[in-house]
């Protein structure tokens, strides 16, 4: 089928519990006219496919189907998410060696046909990959963006919309930041409340700081929560990188939560490492390099040196 101008194409790398579970964002959410899934197991994206497309009826017309690397050419957005997940009691920085090779066996097929749009990753560790793939890829680096902290924020959302009874986490407007991983942190200096700080309303409301660092415990630690209870976390991380996509294929200019490479923001060079961002058609147009607090500028830079030596130690 010819490709024309506002017709957008989306490739799927990894139709595991991930994959599949923004596959299905996708479709019900009727971003883009056509979605080619690629995955080792060639029946399972045959069957997804299938699958898949007897949701359209009810959703939005697609044409999703399994796809090969050459399908790549042309595609607008390549979504990454093959990959070892984490077995209980394991880190996400546990994975690097096992996922960087699966990684360079995918990105190089993908440079070979020709693609031309952006990588979005989402494979753990997410930061480290996303660099690796910048790295495979030879993309510019505002065209390799990452799910950093989007799943994280989330979390932190659905959390704090908990706490105060704002039940519509939306509203809510608070970052996790640094790496996705064991070293990120909440910026609750940042955050807001319909233009409050969110301090001085937790001050108000008495919420203690023990109570928030808890929370921020309980964000970093709840994909463990997940992963020790049903094997894997997918439908928020389905639905975050489904929003991420929406970002980049509708030109959006939306602030979402990226892993980005840094170029001096926040006194970082030559990593990528998650904060907010503007994202559309070109990938990432603008860091948003949030004001933080001393404490919180030590735990991004903290955050950054355990990335740092990952990535020394794994792809230099
Ligand atoms: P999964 O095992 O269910 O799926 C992984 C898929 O990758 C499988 O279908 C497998 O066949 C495929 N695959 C493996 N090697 C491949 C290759 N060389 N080429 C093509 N496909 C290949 O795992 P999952 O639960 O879907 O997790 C996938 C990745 O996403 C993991 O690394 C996990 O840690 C990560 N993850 C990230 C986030 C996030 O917030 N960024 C959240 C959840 C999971
Ligand atoms: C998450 C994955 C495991 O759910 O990275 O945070």
């Amino acid at each position: 089928m010819t490709k024309t101008q506002n017709h957008q194409k989306v490739i799927l790398v990894g139709d595991g519990a991930v994959g599949s579970s923004y596959a299905f964002a996708m479709t019900l959410q009727g971003v883009g006219e056509e979605f080619g899934i690629i995955d080792v197991a060639k029946d399972r994206t045959v069957g997804d496919a299938l699958d898949l497309e007897d949701a359209t009826p009810f959703a939005f017309p697609k044409r999703i189907y399994s796809a090969e690397y050459s399908d790549c050419e042309d595609a607008d957005l390549v979504v990454i998410t093959a990959g070892a997940p984490q077995k209980p009691g394991e880190t996400r920085l546990d994975l690097v060696n096992k996922n960087l090779n699966i990684l360079k066996s995918i990105v190089t097929p993908i440079v070979e046909s020709g693609f031309k749009g952006i990588f979005l990753v989402a494979a753990n560790p997410v930061d480290i990959l996303t660099y690796a793939t910048m790295k495979f890829s030879g993309f510019p680096k505002d065209r390799v963006i990452g799910s950093g902290t989007s799943l994280d924020t989330s979390r932190l959302r659905v959390a704090l919309s908990k706490l105060t009874d704002i039940n519509d986490p939306r509203s809510i407007h608070a970052y996790m930041m640094g790496e996705h991983g064991d070293t990120e942190f909440a910026a609750y200096s940042a955050a807001t409340v319909g233009g409050l700080p969110f301090l001085d309303w937790a001050k108000a409301n008495n919420i203690s700081d023990d109570q928030l660092a808890k929370i921020e415990d309980d964000v970093r630690n709840k994909a463990y929560e997940i992963i020790n209870k049903k094997g894997a976390t997918f439908y928020g991380i389905g639905t975050a990188l489904a929003r991420l996509s929406k970002a980049i294929l509708r030109d959006e200019n939306a602030v979402l939560p990226v892993s980005a490479y840094m170029d001096g923001q926040y006194g970082l060079n030559d990593i990528y490492i998650g904060t907010p961002g503007v994202v559309n058609g070109q990938g990432l147009a603008q860091i948003i390099e949030v004001p933080l607090s001393d404490v919180e500028a030590k735990r991004m830079t903290d955050s950054a040196a355990t990335l740092k030596q990952v990535l020394n130690d794994g792809l230099k």
